[in-house]
């Protein structure tokens, strides 16, 4: 049964509760209880160099997490919260260094889920909580893939369905001279440059801020996954088939009726960023399950609507890129 007062109940006593949101499923814990942040680290296997985002219940409680809070924090706040928007802030003397990995800097989020929304206003706190899945892994967007990968390391699961979105929450900088996007999710450069009205780079490199979270292979299936052109994906599709390994394609085509390639699982994706954004980790969690010997991915289309999908995958491919010619 679902129960927004023994998840309420469990923060509050320093255990983790994993969070429904409309981009992924968190593991959270009471922002302000080292000892339940600590877990988090441990549970997630995640460096303790690598800060947790802060999930609060409302604009107001900025105050509470941040210091020295610019225009540019309550423009964005009030266009997109409750929603997918990260904002990096300077942090609030009150705030635990176990949760900001010991920077100066703090990560807040109002997100979109009215389960998590009540949570947060029944706890009265904030909660901490990345991803809730196993360090580098591919995060979670239903109850089921939580409890596929986290067992019993997690006290309860607020189950609130299928996240509606589907990726990560879109990160943003606002302790640089002008605001840079650490991380793309689904709030485009676009969205965000209207209401800022000013400048915005998307060049994370130029921020003084560190994202360790985002220099790692992450998101990664267990078999190696192939990012490659259609054509590219086709002849590799070929190459492995003679050498007798069968693959698992994620692309934007139906599978062939006869095809004389190997083929364990073939998902097509949509080519509609929104749906497939959605589907995304869905159909890794899937082709993470097949026995092939790889899984190939059709790159997507090099639009702004596609960054935040093809940023995923090209991550998702990290550690497999030195194993095909
Ligand atoms: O949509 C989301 O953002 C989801 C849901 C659960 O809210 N959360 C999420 O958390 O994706 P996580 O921990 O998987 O990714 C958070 C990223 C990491 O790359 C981390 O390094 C960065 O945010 N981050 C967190 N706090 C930071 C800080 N104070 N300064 C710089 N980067 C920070
Ligand atoms: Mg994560």
């Amino acid at each position: 049964m679902i129960s927004i007062k023994r998840a309420t109940t469990l923060l509050l006593n320093g255990k983790l509760v994993a969070i429904p949101t409309e981009t992924v499923y968190g593991l959270g814990a009471d922002a302000k209880n080292p000892i339940a942040v600590q877990n988090i680290y441990t549970v997630k296997g995640r460096p303790a160099t690598n800060p947790l985002i802060i999930h609060i219940p409302n604009e107001g409680a900025i105050i509470d997490w941040a210091i020295d809070i610019p225009e540019n924090a309550w423009k964005l706040a009030k266009a997109f919260w409750p929603g997918p928007l990260t904002l990096i802030l300077k942090r609030h003397p009150s705030v635990p260094k176990i949760v900001t990995g010991g920077q100066d800097t703090v990560a807040l989020r109002v997100p979109n889920h009215p389960l998590t929304l009540t949570l947060l206003s029944q706890f009265g706190g904030g909660i901490a909580a990345p991803s809730a899945n196993r360090y580098g892994r591919i995060s979670p967007t239903t109850a089921e893939h939580v409890e596929k990968a986290l067992g019993s390391d997690v006290d309860y699961i607020l189950d609130g369905g299928p996240c509606t979105l589907g990726i990560e929450s879109t990160i943003v900088s606002l302790v640089d001279p002008s605001p840079i996007i650490l991380r793309q999710g689904s709030i485009s450069a676009l969205e965000l440059t209207k209401i800022l009205g000013g400048k915005l780079s998307d060049k994370k490199e130029l921020s003084t801020v560190k994202v360790p979270g985002s220099s790692q292979s992450h998101y990664a299936p267990r078999q190696p996954l192939y990012l490659l052109e259609k054509e590219k994906l086709f002849a590799t599709l070929s190459q492995l088939s003679k050498e007798n390994k069968s693959s698992s394609v994620l692309c934007f085509g139906e599978q062939p009726a006869v095809t004389p390639f190997l083929i364990s699982t073939w998902i097509r994706m949509s080519s509609h960023p929104k749906d497939c954004a959605q589907q995304l980790y869905q159909h890794l969690h899937i082709l993470d399950k097949t026995d092939s010997n790889c899984i190939l991915v059709e790159m997507p289309p090099k639009t702004p609507e596609w960054l935040a999908i093809t940023d995923r995958l090209q991550r998702a491919a990290q550690h497999a890129t030195s194993l095909i010619t």
